[in-house]
């Protein structure tokens, strides 16, 4: 039996959709447009690619959007100078600073220098505090995308068997808080685990985010199981030419497609939840900010 496949494109755009209509009420209704600003320091090429998708998609929901591209050799007094103003703006309700940064900065403390009330991506040691404690907090993008893609499929979590495989502090972290949160019995494996196959193939829900492509095989997974890949590997592709590269995940997709319930695909699964987050958190920043009743279904 085939896999279902998670369409992550269609998912993401019905987020999108949601965003825009809340946004939209909030002019009509109380004359405020939620505003992100986004900082680019330097010009990684990737970063570059992110930053414009995260403009277009922001603007074509309704809201503001205010880029701040810095030159390279920024120092962090200059980007905290910066992060300072945008703490203070009222029309900035969202602020995201692209990551990495150039060596000369430290991440943690421009990351704890933003107000944790427009830390947009939910990277900020409060609301890592707040996610952990369960209380309401910002929750970081990908791991909610992929939330709200197991709720899709599976309705209550409660009580199954979630293995996250890595455990940064931008996804394997936060996704195993907020399955906990869901009641899920969950297991933050990683790349050092021992029999990590015989780990994955308990889950009833496996959530691979280490960055190895096609680490996790479709014989270590459990039949009828939820995959999430949150890997986006580029590998190189001399079946399509010479020089040719193209995407891969962190699962062995065409063996694991053949035993999981479900998955997401790489591109088209978790990738385009990411940005379709960023704007409902933006709005739940903004209506936060105001006092106004968060929307349902955009947040954790
Ligand atoms: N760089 C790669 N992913 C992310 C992300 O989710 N947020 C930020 N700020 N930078 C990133």
């Amino acid at each position: 039996m085939s896999a279902k496949i998670i369409d992550g494109k269609a998912f993401a755009a019905t987020v999108r959709e949601k965003v825009a209509k809340h946004v939209a009420q909030l002019k009509t209704q109380h004359g405020i447009t939620p505003g992100l600003a986004v900082v680019l320091v330097g010009e990684d090429p990737a970063s570059q690619v992110y930053v414009r998708n995260k403009g277009k998609q922001t603007a074509e929901a309704g809201m503001n959007s205010y880029e701040h591209k810095l030159d390279v050799t920024t120092s962090q007094e200059e980007l905290l100078a910066l992060i300072d103003k945008l703490n203070n703006d009222a029309d900035v309700h969202g602020i995201l600073v692209q990551l990495p940064l150039p060596d000369q900065i430290d991440s943690d403390t421009v990351i704890n220098a933003i107000d944790p009330a427009k830390d947009v991506d939910g990277f900020h040691i409060s609301n890592v505090g707040l996610l952990g404690t369960g209380q309401k907090s910002m929750v970081p993008c990908t791991p909610l995308g992929c939330l709200m893609m197991l709720r899709d499929q599976l309705g209550s979590l409660s009580g199954l068997d979630a293995v996250v495989v890595g455990r940064s502090n931008i996804v394997g972290k936060p996704m195993a808080q907020l399955l906990l949160g869901d009641s899920c019995t969950v297991t933050i494996a990683h790349s050092r685990t021992k029999d990590l196959p015989a780990v994955v193939g308990r889950a009833d829900i496996v959530v691979a985010a280490v960055g190895r492509p096609r680490m996790v095989k479709g014989d270590w997974i459990k039949p009828g199981a939820t995959v999430i890949d949150v890997g986006i590997n580029r590998i190189d592709a001399p079946e399509r030419g010479e020089g040719k590269t193209r995407l891969v995940g962190d699962v062995d997709y065409d063996s694991a497609v053949e035993v999981a319930g479900a998955i997401t695909p790489v591109p088209g699964g978790v990738g385009p939840m990411t940005i379709a987050c960023l704007l409902a958190n933006t709005v739940t920043a903004c209506c936060r900010a105001n006092g106004i009743a968060e929307p349902e279904g955009l947040t954790a």
